[in-house]
């Protein structure tokens, strides 16, 4: 109650300070500059940036626009003793100087192997970092399939690149594998898990889920207080901000999408995940999913006015053609389709145009004003990075409406698994 007040409270300041707020930005913006004039080669180095904690953007172009809420909720999460380990563990890796003198773990998702999909992999690469920031061990993604995450995402605070080549050149006596996707037996342990088994210098993980519960048990968790004061949710939400920022081009298109299509409306967007269908014919048709298009489209109609734009998200293209039928006022990425853990034959360079797709995707989602989720975990992971509760609905398919969340948590509370 308290926090809702706060909350609203923080709103209204928000529109009265608007004004200022801008020229504020305005002059910080020019001082920049100006600073950037002056002093045009004498860059702070990256592990002073690391200690002010909050990483700056050198290229300055916004990547997502910020919803009201979004400008609120990282100064809190940075408060955080799991934000501040993160920035003391980014420090402790930037002073090691031999790759060979590290440890590492590395998340692995390669040629040949079911990873899942976007979500699943977030999952994999979360918990592999938590594990990571438990052993001190070099963290390194390597996922090449369909192709290099690198050409999607960059890194952001952490550098997931370092000594990348070194850690995959180790001879392989000197690692071990842990194929751990679907392993509930595993996850079920992690929190008696005893680190000393891991004897190797390179330790592969190849995952899929998320073990918060297991994890926050941990001797190792509890002595480094790492979750003290902070949700499951926010967790996801800073350790993603913490590893990725987008590619280049991913940036490129998520300004053009702002300036093009959401212009300055306010962005209303449901990702229908209707699982198996004629877009991604290898996908299996799910109960938990196919949810009720007609419903959630019923939700939208109060929003088809000018001042909002409709946003429709969806591995199904039957359902983005219907909502051209249906809507006035709506838009869709159009570029096809592509469940990256079900490619079949699909030729490489088109599966990688859907990777970035689909993250594009994300990126969007985590950036609209009004948000409603189907069960999808690129969605969840989508609403965890927007960060707020506020304007979020959870299409329910047991009782077949579409339900407001009162707190993130809710998602886990009507999809059953995070
Ligand atoms: C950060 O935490 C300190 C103490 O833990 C508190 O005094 C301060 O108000 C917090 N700042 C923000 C921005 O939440
Ligand atoms: C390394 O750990 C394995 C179990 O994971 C154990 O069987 C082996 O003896 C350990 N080796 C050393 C040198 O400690
Ligand atoms: C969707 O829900 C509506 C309202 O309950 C119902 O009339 C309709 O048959 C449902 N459609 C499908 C495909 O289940
Ligand atoms: C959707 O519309 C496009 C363009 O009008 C068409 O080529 C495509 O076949 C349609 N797909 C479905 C599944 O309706």
């Amino acid at each position: 109650m308290i926090k809702m007040d706060l909350l609203s409270k923080v709103y209204s300041e928000y529109d009265k300070n608007i004004r200022k707020k801008r020229f504020v930005a305005v002059i910080v913006i020019l001082m920049m500059f100006f600073a950037i004039w002056i002093s045009s080669t004498d860059y702070a180095p990256q592990s002073l940036m690391l200690i002010n904690s909050i990483p700056v953007e050198r290229d300055a172009k916004f990547i997502i626009k910020p919803s009201k809420e979004n400008l609120i909720a990282p100064n809190a999460l940075h408060n955080t003793t799991f934000y501040k380990s993160i920035v003391q563990y980014v420090h402790d890796q930037s002073h090691v100087e031999h790759c060979s003198n590290r440890r590492y773990i590395i998340y692995r998702c390669n040629a040949g192997k079911l990873c899942g999909g976007i979500g699943d992999r977030q999952k994999g690469i979360i918990t592999a970092f938590l594990l990571a920031l438990l052993t001190k061990r070099t963290f390194i993604i390597d996922v090449s399939n369909p192709c290099k995450l690198e050409t999607i995402l960059r890194p952001s605070l952490y550098d997931w690149t370092t000594c990348k080549d070194y850690a995959l050149s180790v001879p392989a006596v000197d690692s071990m594998s842990l194929h751990l996707i679907g392993d509930h037996t595993f996850r079920s342990k992690i929190s008696k898990q005893d680190f000393r088994q891991w004897n190797k210098t390179v330790v592969f993980i190849m995952l899929n889920w998320l073990s918060f519960p297991g994890i926050r048990q941990h001797d190792v968790t509890k002595v480094m207080n790492l979750f003290t004061a902070i949700t499951n949710e926010e967790a996801i939400r800073v350790v993603l901000e913490s590893l990725f920022k987008p590619s280049h081009s991913m940036d490129t298109e998520i300004n053009a999408f702002n300036r093009n299509q959401r212009q300055d409306r306010h962005l209303v967007c449901a990702h229908i995940r209707t699982g198996g269908n004629p877009s991604i014919p290898l996908d299996s048709k799910s109960d938990r999913r196919n949810p009720n298009v007609s419903i959630i489209f019923s939700f939208l109609e109060k929003y088809d006015t000018h001042e909002n734009v409709i946003y429709i998200a969806t591995d199904a293209d039957e359902v983005k053609n219907n909502s051209y039928l249906t809507f006035k006022n709506v838009i869709t990425l159009k570029r096809k389709i592509v469940h990256v853990d079900k490619l079949g034959n699909m030729q490489m360079d088109t599966a990688c145009e859907g990777y970035f797709t689909a993250i594009l995707e994300q990126y969007i989602l985590a950036g609209c004003d009004t948000l409603i989720l189907t069960h999808s975990n690129l969605g969840f992971m989508a609403a965890y990075e927007r960060g707020v509760v506020d304007q979020l609905f959870l299409y329910n398919k047991k009782i077949n409406v579409i339900q407001r969340a009162k707190t993130l948590e809710d998602i886990y509370n009507v999809y059953g698994y995070i």
